[in-house]
Formats: structure tokens, sequence, C-alpha cells
């Protein structure tokens, strides 16, 4: 039987390394036997495809307004066309997929169109253990529900003072949209060896990724980041939060 795939939104402040916990947490995926992966770049400013070193045609954003402005082929209705583009549009690589919401073109009513995308992703959903989500900065999607109610909403943040304000603010958005207190985490992002990180109340982050020159090295060159050395420093905590997340998705019955 196919189970419920586990789903997983990274959020954060601008530049606090979702995207390269994004791909480090696909990676992991795929060498735990998790394949495969759907991960979903969920940025207008998308660069996940980058950081899994793999190439983006089209958008679903630009692939939504074609979709519904095109004469659709012959013996094909709308709903059908949008799903079979919805398939072409999706990068398939080696152990996971990846789909990039881009922007949406154009103005006028999506409502039609973002039914029929939930329910494409819906049918694609049944494929996958799990699905990362690489957010933009803010709260936009999970407020606008695009991307549906997370499984698991991770909070990435400097493990400095600086970033409570941002953690609290995001904690305090999901909680009134309903997503449970027990689903929020952070993960402490480029951590300095040596500092103390910043209390962040009754619970402990989930996890603790240092800051890793090996990160910084495919970030300069332009690789793709989530091909790292298996020995860097930052592939190593991120793979443990796979392991840890895959035991807690188990304990649900899904992932
Ligand atoms: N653990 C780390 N060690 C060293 N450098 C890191 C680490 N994590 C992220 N960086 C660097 O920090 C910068 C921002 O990372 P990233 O693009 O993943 O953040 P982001 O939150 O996705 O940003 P944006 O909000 O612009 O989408 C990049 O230059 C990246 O290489
Ligand atoms: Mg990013």
């Amino acid at each position: 039987m196919l189970q419920k795939p586990f789903t997983i939104a990274i959020s954060g402040k601008g530049g606090t390394g979702k995207t390269t916990i994004s791909s480090l947490l696909v990676r992991s995926f795929i060498e735990l036997g998790e394949a495969p992966v759907l991960a979903v770049d969920a940025d207008p400013n998308a660069n996940l495809h980058e950081a899994l070193g793999v190439t983006v045609r089209e958008t679903l954003g630009s692939m939504r307004e074609e979709a519904f402005t095109r004469t659709i082929p012959p013996g094909m209705n709308r709903h059908d066309y949008v799903k079979y583009r919805f398939r072409q549009a999706l990068v398939e690589a080696e152990g996971f997929d990846l789909a990039a919401m881009g922007r949406p073109e154009g103005s006028g009513c999506y409502c039609f169109a973002n039914d029929l995308l939930s329910e494409c992703m819906l049918n694609l959903e049944r494929d996958y253990h799990f699905i990362v989500i690489d957010t933009e900065a803010g709260m936009e999607h999970i407020s606008r529900g695009t991307i549906g109610k997370p499984d698991m909403l991770l909070i990435v943040s400097d493990p400095g003072a600086r970033g409570l304000r941002t953690i609290s603010r995001i904690r305090e958005i999901a909680t009134q949209l309903g997503l449970e207190k027990e689903k929020i985490h952070v993960v402490f992002n480029q951590y300095k060896s040596g500092t103390a990180p910043v209390d962040i109340g009754d619970e402990s982050p989930i996890a603790i990724v240092p800051d890793d020159p090996a990160v910084e090295s495919a970030d300069l060159a332009a690789y793709p980041v989530s091909l790292i050395p298996a020995g860097s420093p930052a592939r190593i905590a991120v793979r443990a939060l796979a392991e840890k997340i895959r035991a807690m998705a188990r304990e649900k019955g899904s992932g």
C-alpha cells in the first residue's frame, strides 16, 4: 500500500540557509534509501535547482498562466491538460523530482487553477516518502495555503540572539494558521564552534548545523551545495536531522 508522504516545509529569514538545508535534506533522504524525494521550490527567486544541480525548464507559475489562456489540444479537457503539463514541468532526477512554483504571471482569479494544482500535487504525492519544500523568506505560502499544511515546519535561524524575533514571529503565524506546536522546530545554521547557541525557551533546536567551509566554497564556485563531500560537517549534521525526521515520520505512520 502506498503511504502518505511526510511533508517538511523549510522557513526562515532571508539568507539563513533555507535552500542549503533543503538541498542537503533531499540528498540525505536519498542516501537513507528514501528515494524518490519530491523537492518543491516555493521561492519565486528560485535557486533550489542550483543547489541540487539540475535545470528547471519551466515553473508551475508560468505553466499555470499558459494552461489557462492557451487553446488546449483537441480531445483533452483543461483539467487533463493541466495535469499533463504539470508532469512535464516536473524535473526528474536521480533520486528526486523537483517542482518549481515560480511566480504566477498576469492577474485574475487563479482559484480554479490553484485547486487543480493542489490536486496535481496530491496525485503526485503518492509516489513520495518525503516532500521537502524550500519556501521564500516569510510565511506567504503557508498563509496562502499554496503548500497545504506541512507535517513539519523547520525554522532555519542563525544561532544568535538576532534570530529570536524571527523564530517567534514565524511560530506565531504558523500556530495561528492551525499548525500544531509540536510540528514546529528550529534549526540553527552556521553555528561557529566555541560559541553558545541562544536559548530558545522550553524546546531545544532539532539540529545545529555548523558553519562549513565546504558550503562556502560550493557557493563561490557555483557548485551544487548538496554535492559537498560526505564528510563535510554541514552534510553530517543534516543527515542526522534527516534520520531524526524519518524516525518521527515513522512514529506517525507516514514517510
Ligand atoms: N552551514 C553553512 N556554512 C557556511 N555557509 C553557509 C551555511 N549555510 C548557508 N551558508 C551560506 O549562506 C548563504 C545563504 O544560504 P542560502 O541561500 O541557503 O539561504 P536562504 O535562506 O535560502 O536564502 P534566501 O532567503 O535568499 O533564499 C549562502 O551563501 C550559503 O552558501
Ligand atoms: Mg533560498
